[in-house]
């Protein structure tokens, strides 16, 4: 049997990786700064996770919702804390997708409405209602293309009175600092605005912040610098550091019932020490001093190249823009200088997602090989 071929793969097979390091199986070490697309959080196999999980796989791995899992409690409790969300509540579920779905679908029981408003450029995930509300046609078949979804452009908040005094609107859905669109994001005014307006004609305000969340953005959560208090949040990449586990926090306000919501999967046992070990080390490393302490650094020293257009994003969930595609620089920092970086839906954005823990000489190390890169490609274009 062949694999379903549907992504683009580069030559390379990690095979162990610590830290912000991934080694490949033929020995060559990269430097990894882009966090397996944002989802490594505390670097990777950090020894306390591996000892967390190793422990609870050998008590047991996994059991259903069917019983008391004080793991989860636990879990709830500590992400209320570190998060400063303690008036939530707390549904777990595995994959980010998994949570924008179900965020979409409880405001849909609480509104009794089916609309939901997203923004230009927005990519929520691959599931029915998350994949309506992503901007991309292409990944849109006509079964999800049913959902009533309307995209308004990010910042205008004339188009979003218009849209949601009509008042049929069940949710807006959000990003904290878009990821896949290319690091687009709201400013205050138009965070603030938009929870205004959500409240004044009752649709339910969903924060996607499966990527820019989870100390990211140098806050817990990014919508934290805006100072907003949405109705949902969904997470998920960093909550797991590679294990697979999403969830969505409801606010007080949303009643919850028998059956409303479920899943096999969701919160099981090893999904719940990983996530409480990722709290853990967040808090125990200071890893959001960190972010803020290395993505300064960043900001400082990528001054130094000229080429550079503009640097998006917050903390360490950054986009560096050239006035060309970077899809050629992306490999050769891979093959030539042993970086990964990532892309995304600007061919000429370069994006930085590294581990939470990655050091500011790991960045010093990027920029000496960004200059030397842009260098070979800068004589390569002279010579032709
Ligand atoms: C902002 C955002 N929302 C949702 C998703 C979907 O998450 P998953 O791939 O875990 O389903 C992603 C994935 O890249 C994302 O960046």
């Amino acid at each position: 049997m062949e694999l379903f071929d549907v992504y683009p793969l580069y030559d390379v097979s990690p095979e162990s990786a610590e830290g912000s390091y991934v080694t490949d199986n033929k020995g060559r070490k990269y430097l990894d700064l882009y966090g397996g697309h944002g989802v490594i959080s505390i670097g990777h196999s950090h020894k306390d996770y591996v000892a967390a999980l190793t422990s609870q796989l050998k008590k047991m791995g996994f059991y259903s919702n069917s019983i008391q899992n004080p793991l989860q409690e636990t879990l709830a409790q500590k992400l209320g804390r570190l998060s400063q969300c303690e008036d939530y509540n707390l549904f777990l579920c595995n994959s980010g997708a998994e949570a924008n779905e179900n965020a979409l679908k409880m405001a849909s029981f609480a509104t009794g409405k089916s609309k939901v408003i997203a923004f230009e450029k927005a990519f929520h995930g691959r599931t029915s209602a998350a994949v309506a509300a992503t901007d991309n046609p292409k990944i849109n078949a006509p079964l999800n293309s049913q959902h009533e979804v309307v995209f308004l452009p990010l910042n205008d908040v004339a188009s979003l009175e218009k849209e949601l005094s009509k008042k049929d609107v069940a949710a807006v859905i959000i990003e904290g600092i878009q990821g896949v669109g290319g690091l687009n994001e709201g400013s205050t005014a138009f965070f603030q605005s938009l929870e205004k307006l959500c409240r004044q004609y009752g649709a339910i305000l969903i924060l996607d912040e499966i990527q820019s969340g989870y100390g990211r953005s140098g806050k817990f959560f990014s919508f934290q610098h805006h100072g907003i208090h949405p109705d949902i949040i969904s997470m998920a990449k960093g909550m797991g550091n590679g294990f697979p586990v999403g969830g969505i926090l409801i606010s007080n306000h949303i009643e919850a019932s028998y059956g409303l919501l479920g899943t096999t999967f969701g919160g099981n046992h090893l999904a719940c020490v990983a996530a409480i070990s990722v709290l853990d080390v967040i808090e125990k490393e200071q890893l959001m001093d960190n972010v803020n302490k290395v993505s300064s650094h960043f900001l400082e020293r990528i001054k130094e190249i000229d080429q550079i257009r503009s640097v998006k994003g917050k903390g360490l969930m950054l986009g560096v823009t050239f006035d060309f595609p970077v899809a050629q620089l992306r490999k050769q920092l891979i093959f030539e200088e042993g970086i990964f970086t990532g892309g995304s839906a600007d061919p000429n954005l370069l994006r930085i997602l590294p581990p939470l823990s990655v050091e500011t000489e790991e960045i010093d190390f990027f920029i000496d090989a960004l200059k030397s890169v842009l260098k070979s490609i800068n004589n390569s274009v002279k010579s032709n």
